[in-house]
């Protein structure tokens, strides 16, 4: 079997506190209760897999259980695959496969209530363990192959760099639906199975709002254009932002350049070793010394992964030590309400002496003005 896959399934048991824990049960729902760990574990790169689960012992045997929808693509692993074609198929092949135990690690924050339930009715008399530090401990530090996945959907991102300028300068129609719609397709384009989650294109005043959802707003002279968007593949995401100014003022590109150097200085300190409050400090100590005092008003970025939030933040009270094969977000961001917001992200890899910037879209103010 993969050796990876049970590096994978060591590394979690290796954080499991209660060694009595012998089988590990991942259940991967519909929507929105998908949980990514079990990708993690089975390396599917096709299919949904809604009601399926992965089971893992310390042995390393892992078992994907799933139903006859998936079966062709659970027969491109080389996994242990079990295929159900009724709910009593499902119950009697889980309690084939979790035999002979007193314990069983689930993981809380992805599992729905009801599912929870219906295992414990299921494997009365078993005790059930809660494991969902041990995973995000597991899947924090990247392996080989997962740096490959994130590091080409970084590529793909970046590429869309040229589409998005060409439009915001050629296209008299450009508004943020638009403009939202050709990253999706750029991207895509370039290989992604998707976008990681739902793009941001912020146009004018409305990129003063971080999380913004966009609209047919018009783009206009004088708008700052925020667009942070992500690419899928392989189930691993990335995650940019590009802040591109349209006959944007002086004053803009002084905001501008305070973000630029904020997120500059605090990748110049990352490294494995380093508190990761005390990246974020870096920068924040940058911008709160400007005139745009307690304007950046979130984390400085977050782990990347499977999940586009995968797992912790890097924000002031963040208690995680960079490692090597961390990834990373980087994306401070000024945000004045009426005017406009600045906000430049770029995804890096942890290294023993520094780190790995893995998107590469162009930054400085020449690259993103566009009069
Ligand atoms: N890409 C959105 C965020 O990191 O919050
Ligand atoms: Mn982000």
């Amino acid at each position: 079997m993969d050796k990876l896959l049970q590096q994978r399934v060591d590394r979690i048991f290796d954080n499991i506190e209660d060694k009595e824990v012998s089988h590990i049960i991942i259940k991967n729902g519909n929507e929105p209760f998908v949980d990514q760990t079990f990708f993690y574990l089975t390396k599917v790169t096709s299919g949904i897999f809604e009601q399926s689960y992965v089971i893992a012992d310390r042995d390393s045997k892992i078992t994907l259980v799933t139903s006859i929808l998936e079966e062709e693509s659970a027969r491109k692993t080389d996994l242990n695959i079990e295929i159900y074609k009724t709910k009593k198929e499902k119950n009697k092949i889980l309690e084939s496969v979790i035999k002979n135990t007193k314990k069983i690690g689930f993981n809380s924050t992805e599992i729905d209530v009801e599912s929870y339930m219906d295992l414990k009715k299921q494997f009365r008399g078993t005790k059930f363990v809660n494991i969902s530090d041990a995973i995000k401990n597991a899947r924090m530090v990247k392996d080989k192959e997962e740096i490959s996945n994130i590091e080409k959907a970084a590529k793909m991102a970046s590429l869309t760099f040229k589409d998005i300028k060409n439009s915001i300068s050629e296209d008299k129609n450009a508004n943020e639906s638009s403009l939202s719609a050709l990253i999706t397709y750029s991207m895509m384009k370039n290989g992604a199975s998707g976008p990681s989650f739902d793009t941001i294109c912020a146009m004018g005043k409305n990129s003063a709002e971080p999380h913004y959802t966009p609209h047919h707003n018009k783009l206009k002279k004088g708008d700052l254009i925020l667009c942070d968007y992500g690419a899928k593949y392989n189930h691993y995401c990335s995650d940019i932002t590009r802040t591109f100014a349209f006959h944007a003022d002086r004053k803009m590109e002084e905001i501008y350049e305070i973000v630029l150097n904020a997120q500059k200085e605090a990748i110049k300190h990352i490294k494995n070793g380093v508190k990761s409050s005390d990246i974020h400090r870096i920068a924040s100590d940058i911008i709160d010394k400007s005139i745009y005092k307690g304007r950046f008003i979130h984390g400085l970025g977050h782990s990347l992964g499977l999940s586009v939030h995968d797992g912790f933040g890097v924000g002031p009270s963040s208690k995680i030590v960079l490692e090597e094969n961390m990834v990373i977000t980087v994306e401070p961001g000024i945000y004045v309400p009426g005017i406009g917001g600045v906000r430049i992200e770029d995804d890096v890899v942890v290294t023993k002496n520094g780190c790995r910037i893995i998107t590469d879209a162009p930054k400085n103010w020449k690259d993103i003005s566009i009069t």
